[in-house]
């Protein structure tokens, strides 16, 4: 657990209150550099790589208003970008040589209070923690966002087996003050719960192509002009409990056998040939003949913005 007398945490409702180092400024590190500004919080920023460091600032500078723009910090040294951050997001490389490292680096120069969250897709915070004290381990988090995090506002937040309930807690305050959506696991799974969801959904996409049951852009089609729709709105769960006049109970008891059946026919076993890849590739290409990635990419984005803020005030 975090000492007790240890100094007051800062007022995690109120981003301007709490300082943020993001180490690290890759594509997910310049995002959260945004989502962190944006909300008002000052943002000292780190890489080890003095170009990426560079482009990352520039990059996050240019998508913020001037006042934000000014909250964004470049250090030259890791220890400066730690120095008085509260809470402090790692974006550094997946392997877990390199953020057990990090997180070495990080228990050595950031404040005793200041929390302590990776991005980290895939491994175990109770493993990328495993050489820092047990009363380090207490403030390590998985702070795991979706890409990019200044648009897409879900986080799946879990602890490790040194984890304090407190570090958690103060997490999910935290990003949820500075606009972010935490989301919550009790203990670690591969892949967390978005990746498993997509996965699951990936999976039978590629099979009913390479099945040839249907084209790349049909499959694409269902999702983006069918069952993505309601999803955008609400889960697998809230989209049952609006399916049946009965609701979620009445749904899986009418749809249980229907949805049983299919899963022993889901398939299980998907290879990704290399003639299979260049053969979705191609179709691919074929959707979007005229336009490059990086538009396709900022019209994306532009997107979910403009949905989110649509979906907001209609809210039931
Ligand atoms: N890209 C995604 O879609 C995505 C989504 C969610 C989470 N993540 C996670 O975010 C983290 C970063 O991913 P990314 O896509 O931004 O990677 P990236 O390759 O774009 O960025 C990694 C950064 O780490 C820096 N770096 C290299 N060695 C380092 C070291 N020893 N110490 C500190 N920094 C070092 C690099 O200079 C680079 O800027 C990973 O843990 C990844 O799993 C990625």
């Amino acid at each position: 657990m975090l000492a007790e007398d240890a100094p007051a945490p800062p007022d995690w409702g109120n981003p301007p209150a709490v300082r943020v180092a993001v180490v690290a400024t890759g594509t997910i590190g310049r995002s959260w550099i945004v989502a962190f500004a944006r909300a008002g919080c000052r943002v000292a920023a780190w890489d080890p790589n003095g170009n990426c460091l560079a482009d990352a600032v520039a990059w996050a500078r240019a998508q913020l208003p001037r006042a934000a723009a000014d909250r964004v910090i470049p250090c030259e040294r890791l220890a400066a970008c730690a120095a008085g951050a509260d809470y402090l997001q790692e974006n550094g490389p997946e392997r877990l040589d390199a953020k057990q490292a990090i997180y070495r680096a990080l228990t050595e120069v950031a404040a005793p209070r200041a929390l302590l969250a990776s991005s980290t897709s895939t491994l175990d915070i109770t493993d990328i923690s495993a050489l820092v004290s047990t009363e380090d381990q207490a403030r390590c988090v998985v702070a795991h966002p979706v890409n990019p995090p200044h648009v897409v506002p879900v986080v799946e937040l879990l602890g490790g087996r040194g984890t304090s309930a407190a570090t958690v807690e103060a997490a999910a305050r935290f990003l949820t003050a500075v606009g972010q959506r935490p989301v919550r696991l009790t203990r670690y799974v591969p892949g967390f719960l978005l990746n498993r969801l997509q996965a699951a959904l990936v999976r039978e996409a590629v099979h009913l192509v390479a099945t040839g049951v249907a084209r790349v852009d049909d499959v694409d089609a269902v999702i983006s002009d069918g069952l993505g729709l309601r999803w955008a709105l609400m889960g697998p769960f809230g989209v049952a409990n609006t399916n049946a006049d009965g609701g979620a109970r009445e749904y899986f008891t009418r749809y249980g056998s229907s949805f049983q059946r299919l899963w022993s026919d889901l398939a299980n076993d998907v290879r990704l040939t290399p003639d299979l890849i260049e053969r979705i590739g191609r179709e691919v290409d074929a959707m979007y003949p005229a336009v490059s990635r990086e538009r396709l990419r900022a019209w994306r984005d532009e997107m979910v913005t403009a949905l989110r803020q649509t979906r907001t005030p209609a809210d039931p």
